[in-house]
């Protein structure tokens, strides 16, 4: 008997780093998904194709496997298989939507039906080992799917959608770590004197304004609070010439908005368009060398199954 998960992958659509210090962020699960297949073995293990951080991505998912296996008393010893679509190190939650399929395989395999709020518990022991100080956004939207707006210590709030919409995702081509992001960030607050608490009251106003644009399918608002969020971004040191590169390639090819998406210092953007418009921008971007995508939200959140 072995079990198998899957979960999305997600874009921060306005409010990284600023929901580390408390605002709201607004995020979506992508369409690529990251598989896992767990079966009882001797003694835990990890295989993978492709972990976020190699084989130090590893020991996260061991660590979550044994707080699970405490908690809930269970047998750690399990054999974890992970397979994924998701690049690492390109703001596109490779490393939750990793922990959050390990949780859910590894519970169904143990006989849990754990709900998404639990999953995502879980899928945070790891986060913490991969990120030092994660606010929960990854975790939470990879387990939940849809869209949603989040915040420490607050109920998730999901946004609802008549409908689908289309976010462009492009990747810089350049990896980093997350980490050393969020630590350089806090860096700038210490020096900020409270001009950042500043910055972070106007990131939480932006992501519920950017929440209802999405919901009422205004593609042309949500593309001015991209822009503005990209600005705040720039301002706190994650933007880099490579990104601005690639933003900029997507507003002369006629995109409302765009901007660096999760950890930045690298990483992915995301733009909006003109409903029909989103093919010929991402093409124009793949023709200028960069990997690019369509992506229709909303998308499911982390499923598993038993198989024979
Ligand atoms: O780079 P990613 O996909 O891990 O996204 C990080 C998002 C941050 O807001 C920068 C950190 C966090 O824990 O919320």
């Amino acid at each position: 008997m072995r079990a198998i998960a899957e979960a999305p992958s997600k874009a921060i659509v306005t409010g990284e780093h600023f929901v580390v210090h408390g605002a709201w962020a607004l995020a979506a699960a992508l369409p690529m998904l990251v598989r896992v297949e767990a079966e009882s073995a001797p003694t835990p293990s990890v295989v993978s194709d492709r972990v976020a951080g190699g084989s130090r991505g590893i020991l996260p998912i061991l660590k979550t496997v044994e707080a699970m296996a405490h908690e809930l008393s269970f047998d750690p010893g399990v054999r974890v298989k992970v397979s994924s679509e998701v690049p690492e190190g390109a703001g596109l939650g490779s490393s939750a939507a990793t922990l959050v399929a390990v949780v859910s395989a590894v519970s169904r395999l143990r006989g849990f039906k754990l709900t998404p709020q639990e999953v995502s518990r879980f899928a945070m022991v790891g986060e913490r080992e991969v990120h030092g100080r994660p606010s929960g956004v990854d975790a939470e939207i990879c387990a939940r799917g849809g869209v949603l707006l989040f915040r420490p210590g607050s109920p998730p709030r999901e946004v609802p959608l008549d409908g689908t919409r289309s976010l462009m995702v492009a990747f810089s081509g350049s990896r980093r770590s997350t980490r050393v992001q969020v630590e350089n960030v806090a860096k700038v607050r210490k020096k900020s004197m409270g001009a950042f608490d500043l910055l972070v009251a106007e990131a939480s106003e932006r992501s519920l304004e950017a929440a209802d644009t999405l919901s009422k399918g205004d593609l042309r608002g949500l593309g001015r609070l991209l822009s503005a969020s990209q600005l705040a971004l720039s301002r706190i040191g994650v933007s880099t010439r490579s990104l601005e590169g690639l933003i900029a390639a997507a507003l002369s090819l006629g995109a409302y908005g765009a901007k660096l998406t999760g950890g930045g210092g690298g990483g992915s953007i995301i733009a909006v368009a003109a409903r029909g418009k989103e093919k010929s921008i991402v093409s124009g971007l793949r023709g200028r060398g960069y990997e690019a995508f369509v992506a229709e939200v909303p998308v499911k959140g982390a499923r598993s199954w038993l198989e024979r």
